[in-house]
């Protein structure tokens, strides 16, 4: 697995995150947000950097080919004819656009127009709509969005804030834009899967790379909706203490989602289980670490659900650990909040993954 795609979707989540939150608190009263300071010259540079990390994965296609064509060739026939290649043409024109209605501060509506644009091209180059075009680019696209728009806000306002003025003025808008967020992603999500795989799938996906990685992905989201409660809901009455500071929750909020948007970039570079071709007889036994990202495990497989005292015993740890979330809001730094969030997703993990029983389809 080439690990500069994965690094440099990360970066584009990242990047487009910023640049969506920047545009959304435009259209936000100073009176409703804390002061927020959002250097311009980080916004081009944002603008920049997607061109580049969007042709990350452009470049490894054109490296896959140019062996058998020469690079000029590969390039060209790359970028012309691929989703991935013309993607990335639509995203660096609409980019440079994007880049002069920054630098000219140009209207929020305008720089938002460039944006969804982007978007939808990103949406184009992407797995599903390989799969169904039009529910592909429509489920990516409204997916896509709504992350950006909900995690945008979070960090600008977790990291590039400057007070904690007007927090429960925030708190109004905000926690209802995260949970109308949050129901958009996870019905343009579930859309996405499953025109990606079939609901039955689901569990046999375990046996592969793509699925061990959804799922992580899946169980890296449930510390981030008990963190939404806490910084949405809990914490508006520990908002009105003067020494509670709501940003340091926010900070740890948006570490678990790095962890979310890793996962998800990483699955970007994986083959869905529709391009997976039967695999050959494995014949060396795969390292733990390949086993747990069931890497070379033989295809096709039948996963079933086979509890053992061991993975009962570290679901119920994981389970622990949501719990220790909630305990340190009340009682400890967000920093042990965090660290619990990562410990919950690890064991959850491995309790799921050691629970299966992988059967050969003869
Ligand atoms: C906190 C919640 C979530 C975040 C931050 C998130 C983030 C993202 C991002 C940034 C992408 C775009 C990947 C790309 O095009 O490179 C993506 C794709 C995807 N998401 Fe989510 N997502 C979330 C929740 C969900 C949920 C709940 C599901 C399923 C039920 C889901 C399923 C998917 C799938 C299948 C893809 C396509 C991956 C691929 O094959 O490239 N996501 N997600």
């Amino acid at each position: 697995m080439n690990l500069f795609t994965p690094i440099a979707d990360f970066g584009n989540y990242l990047f487009f995150c910023l640049l969506v939150g920047y545009v959304v608190l435009q259209f936000v009263p100073q009176s409703k947000k804390p002061t927020i300071q959002f250097p311009k010259s980080l916004l081009l540079i944002c603008t920049l950097g997607i061109i580049i990390f969007t042709f990350v994965p452009v470049l490894v296609l054109i490296r896959f080919f140019d062996d058998t064509a020469g690079f000029a060739q590969a390039a060209a026939s790359v970028i012309l004819t691929t989703q991935v290649g013309q993607g990335w043409l639509f995203i660096t024109v609409f980019a440079i656009f994007l880049w002069l209605t920054f630098y000219l501060e140009r209207s929020k509506y305008i720089q938002g127009f460039w944006i969804v644009l982007m978007m939808i091209a990103i949406g184009y180059s992407s797995h599903v709509s390989s799969q169904s075009f039009v529910v592909g680019i429509f489920s990516h696209t409204t997916h896509f969005l709504m992350v950006t728009i909900w995690v945008g806000v979070l960090f600008h306002v977790s990291w590039f804030s400057r007070d904690k003025q007007h927090w429960s003025e925030f708190l109004q808008w905000f926690t209802p834009l995260a949970i109308v967020c949050i129901i958009n992603i996870f019905a343009s999500g579930f859309v996405i899967m499953f025109t990606i795989e079939k609901p039955a799938e689901y569990l046999d996906g375990w046996a592969t790379p793509y699925g061990r990685m959804l799922l992580l992905k899946h169980i890296s989201i449930i510390p981030i909706i008990l963190f939404a409660v806490i910084n949405g809901i809990l914490s508006r009455k520990a908002s009105t203490f003067s020494d509670y500071e709501p940003r340091k929750w926010l900070k740890s909020e948006s570490l678990i989602l790095l962890l979310v948007f890793y996962f998800t970039a990483v699955l970007g570079t994986l083959s869905p289980p529709y391009e997976m071709p039967p695999a050959a007889q494995t014949v060396e036994t795969p390292t733990w670490v390949e086993w747990l990202f069931a890497k070379d495990i033989l295809l096709p497989i039948e996963v079933d659900i086979a509890p053992t005292f061991l993975t009962v015993l570290l679901i119920s740890v994981a389970l622990l650990f949501l719990l220790l979330i909630i305990i340190s809001y009340k009682k400890m730094s967000p920093v042990f909040a965090t660290l619990f969030g990562g410990c919950f997703i690890l064991t959850l993990y491995l309790g799921l993954i050691f629970s299966c029983a992988l059967y050969p389809v003869i």
